[in-house]
C-alpha cells in the first residue's frame, strides 16, 4: 500500500479538494482506496455521507478515522492488511506530531497552492518544513508542489510570475484549474460516479462536458503522481 499525503500549512489551499480528486481518478482506474481523515473537522467523512445520498461514493474506498496517533497506526495497519492498494491523506493545516508522522510514514507527499504571492509563501515554508523533517529523519520522500485552483482561462502577469517561480522547484506539470466541478465534489461526491450518473437527470447533462473536462484533467494528475510516486 501506497501512502500519499497532502499538506500544506494553509487552510483553504486545495488539499481536500485535491484529495478526493485523485481518490475519484484512482477509483475509476480500479484502485481500491483507503483515505485517512487525519483532519479534525472531518470534511471526508462529510464527503461520504453527501456522496451516498447521490448514489456517488465508490465503495472501493474507505474512511479511516486518524486525527489521533492512535487512530492513525490502527488506519494504518488495518489499511494494509485489508490490501488497499493506496492510502490518500488529508491532513489539517499547520504543523502537529500527527502531521510530522503522516508526511515520515508517507510514500509520496503533495503540496497544493494557489498562485498567489501569499499562498506560493505559504507553499513554500510547507515545501522547506518538509524537507527539514525528512532530513532530520534520514528519510527520502518524493515531494512535488501542485498548482490549485488554476484560472482556465489567461493567467494574470503575476500569477504568470509565480507560476514561473515554482518552475525551479518540483511540481507536478500538470495543475488542478479552478472549476465548479471540483467545487461541487464535496456536495455530489466521487466525479466519476456524478459522471456515471448523470443519464438518470436531464438537468445535469447540462454540464457533462464541464465534469468530463475536470474527470480528464484528474485522470492526467493521478498518472504523474503514479509516474512521481515511482520515483
Ligand atoms: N480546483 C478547484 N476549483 C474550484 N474550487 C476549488 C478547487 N480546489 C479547492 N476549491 C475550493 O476551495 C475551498 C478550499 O479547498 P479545500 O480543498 O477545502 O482546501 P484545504 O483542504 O487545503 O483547506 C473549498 O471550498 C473548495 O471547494
Ligand atoms: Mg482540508
Amino acid at each position: 500500500m501506497k501512502l500519499l499525503t497532502c499538506c500544506s500549512f494553509k487552510g483553504g489551499a486545495g488539499k481536500t479538494t485535491a484529495l478526493m480528486g485523485l481518490c475519484a481518478a484512482f477509483a475509476r482506474g480500479g484502485r481500491r482506496i483507503a483515505l485517512f481523515e487525519a483532519d479534525e473537522n472531518r470534511p471526508l467523512t462529510r464527503w461520504k455521507e453527501n456522496a451516498r445520498r447521490r448514489n456517488a461514493w465508490d465503495s472501493q474506498c474507505e474512511i479511516f478515522v486518524a486525527d489521533e496517533m492512535s487512530l492513525l497506526e490502527a488506519a494504518y495497519d488495518g489499511a494494509e492488511r485489508r490490501g488497499f492498494d493506496y492510502a490518500l491523506a488529508d491532513t489539517h493545516g499547520g504543523s502537529s506530531e500527527l502531521n510530522n508522522t503522516i508526511i515520515a510514514s508517507s510514500h509520496f507527499l503533495l503540496i497544493p497552492t494557489m498562485l498567489t504571492p501569499l499562498d506560493i509563501d505559504e507553499a513554500l515554508s510547507t515545501y522547506r518544513y518538509v524537507l527539514e523533517l525528512l532530513m532530520s529523519e534520514n528519510l527520502v520522500i518524493p515531494t512535488a508542489l501542485l498548482r490549485q485552483r488554476v484560472p482556465v482561462g489567461r493567467l494574470t502577469t503575476s500569477q504568470r510570475a509565480m507560476s514561473d517561480m515554482l518552475a525551479s522547484l518540483p511540481v507536478i506539470q500538470s495543475p488542478m484549474h479552478e472549476r465548479d466541478a471540483f467545487a461541487a465534489m464535496k456536495e455530489r461526491g466521487m466525479l466519476h460516479l456524478t459522471l456515471e450518473n448523470l443519464g438518470n437527470d436531464p438537468m445535469m447533462r447540462l454540464v457533462e462536458r464541464n465534469l468530463s473536462l475536470a474527470m480528464e484533467e484528474l485522470v492526467t494528475l493521478s498518472t504523474l503522481v503514479d509516474q512521481a510516486m515511482e520515483g
